[in-house]
């Protein structure tokens, strides 16, 4: 079985979660699923990084111990994933023994290539963005990202980033597909270009971290000891699922970090002398009605309280539909309400409604069954167009074109929606039930499409209107998009017997 290895970047455990993270967990498991339904053996990683001044200062202001204060703020990260039905395999803690022990390895492998060297730093540091930026990266005084800069001198470790730039450069040019979308990429390419100074990677000044191997007074960088989360959780070197999973097939980040991943680590791993990830989407940012979230402005938008109100598969299916991965978006309430009621429910929704109650009352005429009605169905327009996307969704997989594939399945749905209209199954039934019998079973064939399709998006309410339909739980992989599997009318046991209800309900927007 091919091996695939998702991961999504690890979260800085010093803020409560926010939907900026559940949408990086959203991308990275609709992804995960799609590949899984493509019969490949899925490995997908999440967690937390819990080291730096970052998250040193913040347990100081709350005057927390600082390992309890991680150990507290570590489980709502690990409540969100649940919540949102992330499907991970596994969660890594930078603070676990099974990481610490690999950073000072990985670390003394880069010492022994002469990738670092100890010198002075003298420079500015965003303890925000725990990242240091030159003096001509400064507007204003703060860093291009807005937050506050402060002046640090002190000895430091250096990794020597300079001289991977033609490297890191000839490697962007092999691999035209390593960054989504093209617009990073070309970012990246022009950042790298404009000439790469090396990295400090080691600090005196916060305590709160992994020590430098021999050396008490420094803490590794924070950024060199998490991106190593990603070979650590799977017990580089020497482990079978090592073996197995590296490299990473796709880093899944946010487009603030796309620097560190598609720059320092791909640098990092060159200097180990290890294999490079295959590719890394970086995605947009989400806005609040038109504003830049943040805890400041006060206006966080927290997907606990969300899932109060709104069921999550409705959250799930909203971030994903309401913006092209890559670009940024803007979460508003009034949107989310209306892509729900018109898309989910008036089109997909009302679609499966209509034609498992319309089974559901006409049992008579579908018992009428012929193998000719199942050898007709794939001449129809609406089943030609899904078994033509169908052949197209390897590629838009592989290109992450998960957005595109959601607007398609709201398109079929639209389609099989006008179809009943057109054939009118309720008249037709009357003079010629086998012809209403080949209509319902090519509005089945596009159900089962659509639902299947759906699986990684929502992938409960997916599964409800499977079973409801009456598709085998063994067969709802993409392999199972043709025509040996069809369901036809007589097949359909649950709507046969039980009484369908609505699988999607309305929102009523009281507020
Ligand atoms: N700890 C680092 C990542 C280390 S990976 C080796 C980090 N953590 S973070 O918690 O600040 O951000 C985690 C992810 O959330 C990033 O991918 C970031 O882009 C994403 N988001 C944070 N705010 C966001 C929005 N407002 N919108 C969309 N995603 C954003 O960076």
């Amino acid at each position: 079985m091919e091996k695939y290895y998702i991961t999504t970047p690890i979260y800085y455990v010093n803020d409560a979660p926010h939907i900026g993270h559940a949408y990086t967990n959203i991308v990275s498991d609709v992804i995960a699923r799609f590949m899984r339904l493509e019969n490949k053996e899925v490995l997908f990683l999440t967690g937390t990084d819990e080291h730096g001044q970052k998250i040193e200062r913040t347990a100081q202001k709350n005057k927390i111990k600082i390992q309890d204060f991680v150990d507290q703020n570590t489980h709502k990260f690990r409540a969100l994933v649940k919540l949102l039905s992330i499907s991970n395999d596994d969660f890594i803690r930078t603070t676990e023994l099974r990481h610490k022990n690999i950073v000072v390895s990985f670390w003394q492998k880069l010492v022994d290539s002469g990738n670092i060297y100890c010198d002075y730093y003298e420079g500015w540091y965003s303890v925000t963005d725990e990242a240091y930026y030159n003096e001509s990266e400064l507007k204003n005084g703060l860093a291009p990202t807005g937050s506050k800069v402060e002046f640090i001198k002190e000895p430091s470790y250096f990794f020597a980033l300079s001289k991977w730039q033609d490297k890191l450069l000839d490697f962007y040019k092999k691999n035209p597909y390593f960054i989504y979308p093209n617009s990073k990429y070309n970012e990246v390419i022009s950042f790298v270009k404009s000439g790469l100074q090396d990295l400090s990677v080691s600090r005196t000044t916060c305590n709160w971290g992994i020590k430098v191997p021999n050396d008490n007074e420094h803490t590794i960088y924070v950024w060199l000891d998490a991106l190593i989360n990603y070979i650590s959780a799977i017990g580089y070197p020497n482990s079978e699922k090592y073996r197995n999973f590296w490299p990473a097939n796709l880093h899944v980040v946010g487009k603030d970090i796309i620097i560190f991943h598609a720059v320092y680590w791909t640098a990092f791993l060159m200097a180990a002398e290890l294999k490079l990830p295959k590719s890394i989407i970086a995605h947009g940012w989400w806005l609040n009605e038109g504003q830049k979230i943040s805890k400041s402005i006060g206006n966080i938008i927290d997907p606990f309280k969300l899932a109060e109100e709104f069921d999550v598969e409705y959250i799930r299916y909203f971030l994903i539909r309401e913006i092209k991965l890559g670009s940024d978006g803007n979460y508003s309430r009034d949107n989310l309400i209306s892509r729900i009621n018109n898309e989910l429910i008036n089109k997909i929704g009302n679609l499966v409604q209509r034609v498992v109650s319309f089974i559901y009352r006409n049992k008579a005429i579908i018992t009428l069954l012929d193998d000719d009605i199942i050898s007709n169905i794939y001449e129809y327009e609406l089943i030609k167009n899904l078994v033509s996307f169908t052949a197209k969704l390897e590629k838009k997989i592989k290109r992450f074109e998960i957005h595109e594939i959601l607007n398609y399945i709201v398109l079929f749905a639209q389609e099989s929606n006008i179809f009943i209209e057109q054939e009118a199954p309720w008249v037709l039934k009357k003079t010629d039930p086998t012809k209403t019998l080949k209509i319902l079973t090519v509005l089945l064939e596009s159900i089962r499409y659509i639902a299947i399709l759906l699986q990684p998006f929502i992938p409960c309410f997916a599964e409800k209107i499977l079973d409801q339909i009456g598709v085998s739980k063994l067969h709802r992989k993409f392999q199972h998009l043709t025509k040996d599997y069809i369901i036809v009318p007589f097949y359909c046991n649950n709507s046969n017997t039980i009484e369908p209800k609505p699988i999607f309900i309305k929102i009523n927007d009281v507020n």
